[in-house]
C-alpha cells in the first residue's frame, strides 16, 4: 500500500498540518488512509504535509508524507529528512498547510499552548479543525472573529461528544430555533469508570482501563474532577445557546467524593451515579453546572452507559431532542475531525468562500 500523498496532484489536494499525534492524531491518520476512496468519490483529497508532537519529534514534507510510515515509527525523528527541533509555533509558520488540525493535549485552565497555535494559524489565513476543548472554551468569540478577519474557517465538532454531530446539527438543521438549555452526560471517562466499579472493578483498575483504551485525558483528574465536562458545558452554552459563559461560571462538582462502596450501594437500590451537565436560561442569565447525580431508571440518561454520551437539547421549536452516541473512542473523535476537514476543504474550494463557521 502507498501513502496518502503518493497519487494526489498537489494542486488539487488540501494540505493538512497535524499538531498532536496521540490517540486522536493517529486515529485520524488511519481514517485518512481507510477513507481514501470515499474522499476521492466526494472530490476531496488530503495530503498531510507535517506532524508535530511534544516529545516524539516532528516531520515536514512539503509534497505530502507517507502516513503508513508515520504510523509505523515510534518517533517521528526516524522519518527522513531529519530536521532540527522546533517549537509548535515555528512548525505552524514553516509547514505549508491549508488546514491546521490541532489535536494536542488539553489544558483545562487556559487552553494554552493550543490556543496560541490556533491563533497563529488563523492569523496566517490557515483554517483550523480541532478536537481540543481548551481554546474554544476560553476564546470562542475571539477565534471566530480572527477566522472571519483572515478569511479562514474554524470547526471543532469533536470538542464535545466525541465526533457526534451536535454543532452541525444545530448549525445546519435548526434554523430559527432558540436553544433553551440542555441536560447531558458529556464525560465518557467518568461514565465508564462508574460503570466498571458497579461491575466490580476497583476505582484504580477502572481508571487504568479508561487510560488503556485511550479515552481518558492525558491527566485523568481532568475527567474525574469535572473539568472536562465543565469546559464542554461552557462550549455548548457559547456555541449553541449563543451566550458568553466562561468555564469558571459553570459550577463544578467532580466525582471525587464517590467511593466504590457508595457506587455499589446505589446499584442495589436500582439507581446509578452519573456526572450530569446542565445549562438553562433563567431570565437573562444562564445557570450551568456539572454535578454527580443519582439517577433512577425512569431517567433516559441513566441508560447512557460505558463511554456513551447523551444530551437532551431543549428548543423553542421541536421541544426536546435527544442525541446519543454509543461507546465512542478515539476513532469516532477522529471521524468528527475528518468530517470537519471535509467541510472546510469544500468551503475553501468555493469561489465565494461560503462561511461555515
Ligand atoms: N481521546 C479521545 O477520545 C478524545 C475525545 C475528544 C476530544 N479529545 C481531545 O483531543 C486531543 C488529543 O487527545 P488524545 O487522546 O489524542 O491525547 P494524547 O494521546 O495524550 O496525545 C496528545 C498529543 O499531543 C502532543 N502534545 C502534547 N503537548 C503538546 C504541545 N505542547 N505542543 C504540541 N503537541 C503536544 C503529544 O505529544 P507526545 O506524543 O510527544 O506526547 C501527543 O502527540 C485532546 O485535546 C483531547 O481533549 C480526545
Amino acid at each position: 500500500m502507498t501513502g496518502v500523498a503518493t497519487r494526489i496532484p498537489m494542486a488539487r489536494a488540501t494540505r493538512l498540518a497535524i499538531i498532536g499525534f496521540g490517540n486522536v492524531g493517529k486515529a485520524l491518520a488511519r481514517l485518512l488512509l481507510s477513507k481514501r476512496d470515499e474522499l476521492n468519490a466526494r472530490g476531496v483529497q488530503f495530503v498531510v504535509t507535517g506532524i508535530f508532537t511534544a516529545r516524539h519529534g516532528h516531520v515536514i514534507a512539503r509534497r505530502g508524507l507517507n502516513l503508513e510510515e508515520a504510523l509505523a515509527v515510534d518517533n517521528l525523528w526516524e522519518l527522513k529528512p531529519r530536521r532540527p527541533a522546533i517549537g509548535g509555533l515555528e512548525f505552524i509558520r514553516t509547514c505549508p498547510a491549508d488546514i491546521a488540525v490541532e489535536v494536542s493535549t488539553l489544558n483545562p485552565f487556559n487552553g494554552e499552548p493550543a490556543l496560541g497555535y490556533i491563533t497563529e494559524a488563523l492569523s496566517r489565513s490557515i483554517s483550523v479543525v480541532t478536537a481540543n476543548k481548551g481554546p474554544i472554551a476560553f476564546a470562542y468569540p475571539r477565534l471566530m472573529a480572527l477566522a472571519r478577519e483572515h478569511s479562514a474557517h474554524i470547526l471543532f465538532e469533536s470538542t464535545v461528544m466525541d465526533g457526534c454531530p451536535i454543532f452541525s446539527l444545530v448549525r445546519e438543521t435548526l434554523p430559527c430555533t432558540r436553544i433553551l438549555g440542555f441536560r447531558a452526560i458529556l464525560n465518557s471517562t467518568s461514565n465508564l469508570i462508574i460503570q466498571k466499579v458497579e461491575e466490580g472493578s476497583s476505582l484504580k483498575q477502572a481508571i487504568a482501563y479508561s487510560q488503556e483504551i485511550g479515552i481518558a485525558e492525558t491527566n485523568p483528574s481532568y475527567d474525574l474532577d469535572g473539568y472536562d465536562a465543565q469546559i464542554k458545558t461552557s462550549i455548548l452554552v457559547q456555541v449553541i445557546m449563543g451566550e458568553c459563559l466562561p468555564p469558571s461560571k459553570v459550577a463544578r462538582n467532580g466525582m471525587g467524593h464517590l467511593t466504590e462502596k457508595v457506587i455499589r450501594k446505589a446499584v442495589q437500590q436500582g439507581k446509578h451515579y452519573h456526572l450530569i451537565a446542565t445549562a438553562f436560561r433563567n431570565g437573562k442569565d444562564i445557570e450551568a453546572s456539572v454535578d454527580v447525580q443519582l439517577l433512577s431508571k425512569d431517567d433516559r440518561l441513566a441508560f447512557v452507559t460505558g463511554t456513551s454520551n447523551g444530551i437532551f437539547i431543549e428548543t423553542d421549536t421541536l421541544r426536546s431532542i435527544f442525541l446519543s452516541e454509543e461507546n465512542p473512542g478515539p476513532a469516532q473523535t477522529a471521524y468528527g475531525v475528518l468530517a470537519d476537514c471535509v467541510h472546510v476543504a469544500e468551503a475553501l474550494r468555493k469561489p465565494a468562500r461560503k462561511r461555515i463557521s
